[in-house]
This record gives structure tokens, sequence and C-alpha cells, in this order.
């Protein structure tokens, strides 16, 4: 499992990842002992530990003491075009952009993106944060100008403009889209557009844990 903290806002957070036991030594309290030992490490330096959890796994965490603070999907669609944008003719700018926020990952992954695998490119009614993982496209985070009525319509034209940009044979993917906006729900009517994960954010609050006397159940030796 891989843990890391982040400085905030609003508060130092620490992130764990890549929670997994190796088949064969599974069911032996395996799992919420590597949990117990993300926790204890990130005490020391966050507020809160954030673990994104596929569906099936939420109740795992939730035994944990985490709670669920929103579901989001990744989506992914493929360009339009013969061949890819130059990331590196659009430098990356900061994090928060103007316009309302319709996708969005972390501003502390955006700033550990190494600048000539990141872009910040203005769309047909937008601007989007794009970096480069192996063959495909990340969107990291997606505004889209706030002087458009209807930020569904905007958001399909800003997505189409980003796919001329790209090769038919570039993955493009849409990370952080909340599942009940009907934003993402416009995106999805569109048939270029799927989801390809969901994952829910679970929060443990170290202070809340401590407040309610409700160590988390795992220690950190395995049984
Ligand atoms: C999920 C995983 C880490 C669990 O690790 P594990 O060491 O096998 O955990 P255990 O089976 O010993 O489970 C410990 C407790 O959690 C419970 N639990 C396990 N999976 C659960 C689930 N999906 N929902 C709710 N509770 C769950 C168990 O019932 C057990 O409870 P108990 O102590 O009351 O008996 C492991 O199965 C795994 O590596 N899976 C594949 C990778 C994966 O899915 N990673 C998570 C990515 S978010």
């Amino acid at each position: 499992m891989l843990v890391g903290a982040e400085p905030g806002p609003p508060e130092p957070t620490a992130h764990c990842a890549g929670l997994g036991v190796l088949p064969q030594h599974r069911g032996r309290g395996l799992g919420p002992a590597l949990v117990a030992c993300s926790i204890a490490a990130a005490r020391r330096r966050a507020a809160a530990l954030h673990a994104l959890a596929e569906p099936p796994l939420r109740g795992f965490y939730e035994r944990l003491g985490f709670h669920p603070l929103a579901a989001n999907h990744t989506l992914q669609t493929s360009g339009l075009g013969r061949r890819d944008l130059d990331l590196a003719a659009h430098p990356p700018a900061a994090w928060p952009l103007p316009g309302r926020v319709v996708a969005s990952w972390r501003p502390g992954t955006w700033s550990r993106t190494p600048t000539a695998e990141a872009a910040t490119v203005q769309l047909e009614r937008g601007a989007a944060h794009l970096s480069r993982e192996g063959r495909a496209i990340l969107v990291q985070r997606l505004c889209i100008d706030a002087d458009h009525d209807d930020t569904s319509a905007a958001t399909i034209v800003a997505l189409e403009a980003l796919r001329q940009r790209f090769a038919a044979t570039t993955p493009i993917l849409l990370y952080g889209c909340d599942t009940v906006s009907c934003v993402t729900a416009a995106i999805l009517r569109t048939p270029h557009w799927r989801v390809v994960q969901t994952a829910w954010e679970m929060q443990l609050r170290f202070i809340a844990a401590v407040d309610k006397h409700a160590p988390p159940a795992a220690s950190c030796r395995p049984n």
C-alpha cells in the first residue's frame, strides 16, 4: 500500500492507494493491518487519510472507520484527429482555472506532474489541464466559461474540441466526474464517452477518531 501526504488546503491530507494482498494470503487480516499501518504513518503528518475504494470495497473501509465523501467516475473516449497536440507548446498553468469546474482530480497530482508531460489548453468554451500517461491523455481538470447558461451543452462542445486535438488512436481519460452531476449525465448521453472506473473517496479524520475514542479496528500487527 502506498501512502503520501499533501499540504492542503483546506488541511494537510494523506492519501493511500494500491492496497493489495496476494491471493494466497487473503482472509487473514493483512488488508486491515496494512490500512492500520498507513493510518499510523499518516497521523503524524496529516489531519485526515483518504482512500479510493471501488464500490465493492466501500464496506471494507467503512469497517475501519472511513466515511464516504463522494463517488467519481473516470470517463474514456478517443481522439478524432490525425495526430496528437504537441503538449510542449502549451505550458502548464496554475491549478485554478477560470469558469465552472466540471471534472477535477487533485491539485497535488497536478503540481507533481513533470512540466514536459503537462499542458494547459484553451478550448472552445473552456480550458483543461492535461497530462500524458503512456499512450493516454489524462484530463486532470476541465473548467467551462461561466458565461454559458447551459453548462452541459458547453461541456460537450469543449470536449469535442479536445477530441479534435488528439489522434483517433489516443485514449482520452476524463478524471473526477461527479457521478450524480447532470453534466456527467449529459456527457454519457453522447455516444463517445463511457465509464471505465468508479471510485468512492473515503475519508478517515484523525481528530474525529480520537474524539470518539474509536481507533481503527485493525492493529498494525497482522494475526
Ligand atoms: C481487499 C483486500 C485488500 C482485503 O485484504 P484481506 O487481508 O484479504 O482482508 P480480510 O479478508 O482478512 O478482511 C478483513 C476483514 O474485512 C472484511 N472485508 C473484506 N472485504 C470486504 C468487503 N469488500 N466489504 C466489507 N468487508 C470486507 C472481512 O470480512 C474481514 O472482516 P472480519 O475481520 O470481521 O472477518 C484483498 O482482498 C485484496 O487484495 N483484494 C484485491 C485487491 C483490491 O481489491 N484492492 C483494493 C483496492 S481499493
